[in-house]
């Protein structure tokens, strides 16, 4: 009893399904998706060979993880429904934005629980996934690091940043793709199409955290590097510090985390 019901196909959800069928440490027939929208489950089904269905009791009954991906409105009609279907030994893992562990545990009958904060990168097994851990589910802990390991990295946090998790990895993706937007634009005005320059933004994002992951550098080592004193790099540089860059990054961030502390 070992397999994983993802409850909620929609963006995460099938992001994470994608993420696990993908890694081959888990095979589709371990993997099953529910969701309300027949059409949708068809498609999930049909691209990841995954069991689907509509029925949240019947697609929890063998699976020892269950990982909660529905929007946080969605989540107590949810548990209501599934609360009576679930055994003290099946794992409670909530990826949903804004509510408690406390929360969730005042929801259903004594499971394990457990948060994790993945993002949409999962479909390409480069999530970063916070994990907060309820007091009863410590002897989970390694099990479910392993599961989201599959789709990307993992760091144990403390349930208190867990809205901080989601402002920085989970709408994150938001932030970097905004980012590499703005380079696209700029290429093109320098004279690419539009595929030419998002081709160079993209690889050179993608450069750019390989050398401060893999070398496990500051950023500004790095930085230093690319910037020749009197260069064009520390122009550029330093215009957009000027322009607010790096203040209107925080400023994003901030406002971003003000507003997760009221959603509900
Ligand atoms: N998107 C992200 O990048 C991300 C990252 C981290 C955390 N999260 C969290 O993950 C959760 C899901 O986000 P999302 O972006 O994936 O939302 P979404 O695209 O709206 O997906 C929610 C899915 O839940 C399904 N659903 C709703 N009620 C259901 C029920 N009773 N039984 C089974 N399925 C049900 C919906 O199915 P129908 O479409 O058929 O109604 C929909 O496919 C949210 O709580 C969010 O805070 C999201």
């Amino acid at each position: 009893m070992e397999n994983i019901t993802i409850i909620g196909g929609g963006n995460l959800g099938k992001s994470i399904a994608t993420g696990l069928v993908k890694s081959n440490l888990y095979s589709a027939n371990e993997i099953i998706v529910t969701g309300r929208s027949q059409n949708r489950l068809e498609t999930i089904k049909d691209s990841l060979e995954v069991a689907v269905s509509t029925d949240n009791v019947l697609a929890i009954e063998g699976s020892k993880y269950i990982i909660l991906c529905v929007q946080p409105k969605q989540l107590a009609g949810l548990l209501a429904e599934i609360k009576s279907a679930l055994k003290p030994e099946q794992v409670l893992i909530s990826t949903i934005t804004g509510t408690s562990i406390q929360e969730i545990e005042n929801m259903v009958d004594g499971n394990k629980l457990l948060r994790a904060m993945p993002n949409t990168a999962a479909s390409k097994l480069q999530s970063i996934t916070c994990i907060a851990c309820g007091e009863n589910a410590k002897s989970e802990l390694d099990q479910v690091q392993m599961i989201f390991r599959t789709i990307g990295k993992t760091l144990v946090i403390d349930e208190s940043l867990m809205q901080s998790a989601t402002v920085l990895g989970a709408s994150g993706i938001a932030f970097f793709l905004r980012y590499i937007r703005a380079v696209t634009q700029g290429g093109i005005q320098m004279g690419f199409h539009p595929g030419e320059a998002q081709l160079i933004a993209v690889q050179t994002a993608i450069g750019a955290a390989t050398l401060v992951a893999e070398n496990n550098t500051h950023p500004e080592r790095e930085i230093d590097k690319v910037t020749t004193p009197m260069g064009c790099t520390i122009a550029g540089l330093n215009e957009m510090e000027h322009q607010g860059l790096s203040s209107a990054v925080i400023k994003g961030l901030m406002m971003s985390y003000e507003k997760i502390n009221h959603i509900k």
